[in-house]
């Protein structure tokens, strides 16, 4: 047995996700110029330490929530809620990005400010679509009198005008049981001749539920139903629905903020909740036939996704978790946030299914493979099989095994633990050792996230993507994926150290460099 050293975790105070920051210039001078201006004579600033080497990030500051994830004009465009100003959350702006494959991703000027009396508490969440060759996007305009849905247009993808018509739904719109002030994050969508928009609003009880609206031209804007009320269980409130259609299921993703725990699943303070079934269209409501958890790591929330022109159903989440110490700023790096890689969405046996999108292939640089490798009650390395950013892919046979354990991102003092116990069925996560200790929230176990993973023929196969800061592990082809970031203090920590108690057999590892 490899025993882990004992670590004394400093007791960190809970960081404040809502934090007024000192140079953050004043609410009337949140303008786009400005914005971009700061950006420019400071992005140079930003420390590389933990600095991601092939996700999406800002240049500098704060981001949460992807928006306006779509594909336009045979280019994917990324919108994020972003603080440019600091490395904490402050009033929203639409930061934005640009990519052919969803790999190489190019900054491009700030897209919204929060620069109306409409959304002067922040531009918040809102998705893209396009009509008449034009992008639009619909965003939530925060103010101190409540949530409003606004709508902004660009003729070159790039620069954008708010609407006069704005806001184009506010309090009127909605349901006797809603609350003002939680009403957002609208996803639009174009179905027949109609346009639909899916939101989100707190009920009166307290629990989250899904509005459906309709209009003819993105403008006029009319409520047609209640498509989903959540349960108590369901968590307070739901954020970021998306409702798409994807192999002749109805699919609903959202994120809930305070889901109760239930066995291995929703761990995190939020969680994001994949909803399977049908919609019907005259009634506006959708009849649920499964319900599951879709990352079971820590850092995944606030999901959307887009349909390319290969009609591929793409999903990025952001990368971090509310509830939490961000350790890129705590320790002034002049950056928090990133988004997880695109992945492509499909069904199997009722369920989403997740894979790292393909185009990820031609930026992996093979370094080394083995095959029908036998570990019996032992560790070891595997030459060349080490690194900071890369891609493992391996398959074990664990049919003799009681245990199974890589140490990632590993040096003398830190590691990351991804353990399979083949007596239980889980496959556990543990960051508690991998760096800066991260505190939550929530009840412990705040660094440890397990799922059960059924074995296929005695196999279990898993891909890791690893990056300076980030780990996203695909088990069994994707039917579960677990999300984590981590931040190892070391100047190097690269050594990937593999373990069995009793008999595993590697039947293949690969290891590449990812380098773009
Ligand atoms: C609130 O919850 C109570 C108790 O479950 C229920 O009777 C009532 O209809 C709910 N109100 C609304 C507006 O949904
Ligand atoms: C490991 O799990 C497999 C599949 O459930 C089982 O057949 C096998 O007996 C287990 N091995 C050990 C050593 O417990």
């Amino acid at each position: 047995m490899v025993l882990l050293k004992m670590f004394v975790i400093p007791q960190i105070l809970i960081y404040l996700t809502i934090q007024q920051s000192s140079c953050a210039p004043r609410s009337s001078d949140l303008t786009i110029e400005r914005a971009n201006e700061f950006i420019t004579q400071n992005k140079n600033n930003v420390k590389q330490t933990y600095r991601l080497k092939y996700h999406a990030m800002a240049p500098i500051g704060w981001i949460n929530d992807p928006n306006g994830f779509i594909y336009f004009r045979g280019e994917y465009h990324l919108f994020y809620q972003y603080n440019p100003y600091s490395a904490v959350w402050d009033t929203m702006h639409w930061g934005h990005a640009k990519s052919k494959d969803l790999v190489h991703w190019e900054e491009l000027p700030v897209a919204l400010a929060p620069d109306q009396i409409y959304d002067t508490d922040g531009v918040f969440s809102g998705s893209a679509i396009e009509k008449d060759g034009k992008l639009y996007v619909m965003y939530t305009g925060n103010n101190p009198n409540g949530q409003v849905q606004c709508i902004a247009v660009s003729e070159d993808g790039i620069h954008f005008e708010k609407v006069s018509e704005n806001p184009v739904l506010d309090a009127s719109d909605l349901p006797s049981n809603a609350q003002p002030q939680d009403f957002r994050d609208p996803k639009v969508f174009k179905r027949g001749d109609l346009y639909y928009v899916v939101t989100v609003s707190k009920t009166v009880n307290e629990t989250g539920q899904v509005l459906l609206y309709q209009s003819a031209d993105l403008i006029n804007w009319e409520f047609k139903s209640i498509l989903l009320e959540g349960t108590k269980e369901q968590g307070i409130m739901w954020e970021c629905p998306d409702l798409f259609e994807l192999e002749s299921k109805d699919v609903l993703i959202l994120s809930a903020i305070q889901m109760a725990r239930s066995g291995n699943d929703y761990h995190n303070i939020d969680s994001v909740i994949e909803f399977i079934g049908e919609v019907d269209w005259n009634e506006g409501k959708m009849k649920v036939e499964s319900i599951k958890e879709l990352d079971h790591g820590h850092d995944f929330y606030a999901t959307q996704s887009l349909l390319d022109d290969k009609d591929r159903r793409i999903v990025i989440a952001w990368m971090n978790m509310w509830g939490r110490t961000f350790p890129t700023a705590i320790l002034n790096q002049g950056w928090t946030g990133a988004m997880t890689l695109p992945r492509e969405l499909h069904l199997k046996n009722g369920y989403l299914t997740q894979t790292p999108i393909a185009e990820i292939a031609n930026a992996l640089q093979h370094v080394t493979e083995f095959k029908d490798v036998t570990l019996i009650d032992q560790s070891g390395e595997f030459n060349q099989v080490a690194g900071e950013v890369g891609m493992l892919d391996l398959v074990v046979n664990l049919e003799e095994a009681k245990l199974f354990k890589i140490e990632l991102r590993a040096n003398e003092n830190e590691r990351t633990i991804l353990s399979y116990d083949n007596e239980s069925k889980e496959l556990t996560i543990d960051r508690t050792n991998s760096g800066v200790y991260i505190a939550g929230g929530e009840n412990p176990p705040v660094n440890a996230r397990k799922i059960e993973v059924p074995q296929e023929n005695n196999e279990l196969s898993l891909q890791i993507f690893l990056d300076q800061s980030s780990l996203e592990i695909f088990v069994n082809g994707g039917l579960e994926t677990l999300t984590t970031t981590i931040y190892p203090t070391e100047e190097r920590s690269e050594i990937i150290l593999f373990y069995s108690e009793g008999k595993t057999v590697i039947k293949s590892l690969k290891f590449s460099k990812i380098v773009l």
